[in-house]
């Protein structure tokens, strides 16, 4: 990471799909070592704006940066600092833990002596290591969300983006995933960049960021926004300045817009 720069920097950022707004005009940064949580209802553009810090897709105007370089004009050096942990699951089932880690490190070219160091690190740290031979397909939701932990830490990501780490998850795991999360900030001083539904797990952020429909509605810690808007809690938050209309099963703009007080902002 370049010192002096913001782990994550987004300016006037859009991305259109044929006609849709997906991004709608995003700004905010995100500290060295923050834990920043993006939420937002179902479409409100939380994987799209990952994809492009991800360097996966290309913005249709504004910029980003990562770790201090540009995801467009740098995308190596975007990508040698950066761990994913996707929204759908994205290990090769056919191939066992062992083996998944192992591609993922050679797709990285680390070299094989610190690759398999690696490999042994990070499967110790998500407790799978004693299942490191078996296929993925016989492991449980939990096991194969802790393996794509792992692969995410394989290269010692600076920044670390979890797109909806602990969707359905037992809460034995997601604990330990947070027990994860929580060691690699005091241990590494990791930045976290994660999308959850939970409002719990949200609550836990330094700040967070809510947008909806592209657009970025609210920005800050997550009492002073709830001390701000005077909301019993985050979920109360939330409602409110999104709204209660279902988002995916086709609800119109029209319907989610009656539901929510419009052109709301809090910054806090
Ligand atoms: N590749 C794509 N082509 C067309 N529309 C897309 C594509 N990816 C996402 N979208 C649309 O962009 C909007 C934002 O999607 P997404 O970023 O996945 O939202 P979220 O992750 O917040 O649920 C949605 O309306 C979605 O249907
Ligand atoms: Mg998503």
């Amino acid at each position: 990471m370049l010192s002096g720069h913001p782990a994550i920097e987004v300016s006037h950022l859009v991305k259109q799909f044929d006609g849709l707004t997906a991004v709608n005009d995003l700004s905010f940064t995100v500290g060295p070592g923050e834990l920043f949580g993006f939420l937002g209802p179902n479409g409100a553009g939380k994987t799209t704006t990952i994809s492009i810090l991800c360097t996966l897709l290309a913005p249709t105007s504004g910029k980003a940066s990562v770790a201090g370089f540009d995801c467009m004009r740098e995308p190596v050096r975007v990508r040698e600092n950066i761990g994913i942990i996707f929204q759908e699951p994205s290990l090769d089932e056919r191939l066992t833990a062992w083996e998944n880690l192992e591609f993922h490190g050679m797709i990285y070219h680390m070299a094989k002596p610190h690759r398999r160091r690696r490999m042994e690190e990070v499967l110790r740290f998500v407790e799978l290591w004693d299942r490191r031979d078996s296929i993925v397909r016989s492991f449980s939701g939990g096991m194969k969300r802790r393996l794509e932990v792992a692969r995410g830490l394989m290269h010692q990501p600076r920044v670390l983006f979890l797109d909806e780490p602990t969707i359905g998850l037992d809460p034995q795991t997601r604990h330990r995933i947070w027990t994860l999360i929580d060691q690699l900030r005091v241990e590494h001083h990791t930045t976290f960049f994660m999308t959850t539904h939970s409002m719990e797990e949200a609550e836990r952020c330094d700040r967070v960021a809510i947008l909806d429909q592209g657009r970025l509605l609210a920005l800050g810690r997550p009492s002073d926004l709830i001390a701000k808007q005077g909301a019993k809690n985050l979920e109360g938050l939330f409602l409110s300045i999104t709204g209660h209309a279902l988002r995916d099963n086709g609800a119109s703009e029209g319907e989610i817009n009656r539901g929510r007080v419009r052109k709301m902002r809090i910054w806090a």
